[in-house]
């Protein structure tokens, strides 16, 4: 069996579409467009490229974007004090603000993190932000989370009363994930298992999963063998790997073996990364919405 694609660019297309429209809706009732300003802290090639891709995506969909670039020499105090004052107006209106992560290992990410106003944290990783979607009554989604969970009902995988095993606990990936899919209604009503790296039998854990979900960020840590027949894999990873003649991405998913067994996968790249960038502008025009 070959499993079936899971095209994360023909999705995040569709949905820019849509967003497209919505934002022309607020250009035309507001006389501005939505503005997102990302904070871009020192020189990490993958991160610059990645806010690359949302600055081109915001440009397609109608919302101004600005990105503020700070050296990795900056101190947390100086990067909380840049995220009050865009908060401010410092850097023109502001209805989403966004730190790129990762952080130097200096700076304290939760301090800076905690400095965006919640009501314009469109990254959805401020505290409040996380509360209310624990609580079941979501503001701001993580971007990556969302997507998932897009991909899922636009393929019409059925999420309730299935077994979801996700594999990584990270804040902005795998506990959203877990929330999501384990939340009442559409989307969700799974019965999910989060694993983590101090997780016994990982192998046993996948295997049972209806839908798994690899978030961890390690080349190919998932296996055929790990994998139920007819499952859904979910490739989150992003991984840059050295091959004989260069270098070149893959994810935490052994694509060419699982989507023998798989029904259906999602491939690295051209998968979530794509949402995950549409679901971001989703969140800025929420949060512009939000605060007119
Ligand atoms: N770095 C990797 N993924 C993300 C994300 O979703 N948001 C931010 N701010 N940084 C990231």
């Amino acid at each position: 069996m070959t499993a079936r694609l899971l095209d994360g660019r023909a999705l995040a297309r569709a949905i820019e579409n849509s967003l497209r429209d919505e934002a022309a809706t607020f250009t035309g009732m507001f006389h501005r467009r939505p503005r997102l300003v990302v904070v871009l802290v020192g020189d990490l090639a993958a991160s610059a490229s990645y806010v690359k891709g949302k600055q081109q995506a915001a440009e397609r969909v109608g919302v101004d974007s600005e990105v503020i670039r700070v050296a990795a020499a900056a101190t947390t105090d100086s990067l909380v004090t840049l995220v009050r004052a865009i908060a401010a107006g410092s850097h023109g209106p502001a209805d989403g603000i966004l730190v790129q992560l990762p952080l130097p290992e200096h700076v304290d990410a939760v301090a800076v993190l905690d400095a965006v106003p919640p009501e314009r944290d469109v990254d959805g990783f401020h505290p409040e932000n996380a509360g209310l979607l624990s609580q079941g009554r979501p503001r701001f989604i993580p971007c990556t989370a969302a997507g998932v969970q897009r991909m899922l009902l636009d393929a019409g995988i059925e999420t309730a009363g299935r077994h979801a095993v996700i594999v990584g606990r990270s804040d902005i990936v795998g506990k959203p994930l877990a929330l999501l899919l384990a939340a009442k209604g559409r989307g969700g009503d799974a019965t999910v298992t989060l694993c983590h790296s101090r997780s016994e039998d990982l192998a046993d854990h996948c295997r049972r999963a209806d839908i798994l979900v690899a978030a961890v960020g390690r080349p190919r840590l998932v296996t055929a063998d790990m994998v139920k027949p007819g499952a859904a894999v979910i490739d989150v990873g992003i991984n840059r790997i050295d091959e004989a003649g260069g270098s070149r991405l893959v994810g935490d998913v052994d694509f060419d073996a699982v989507k023998e067994v798989a029904e259906w996968i999602s491939p690295v790249p051209g998968g979530v990364g794509p949402l995950t960038v549409a679901m971001l502008l989703a969140n800025t025009l929420l949060a512009a919405e939000l605060r007119s």
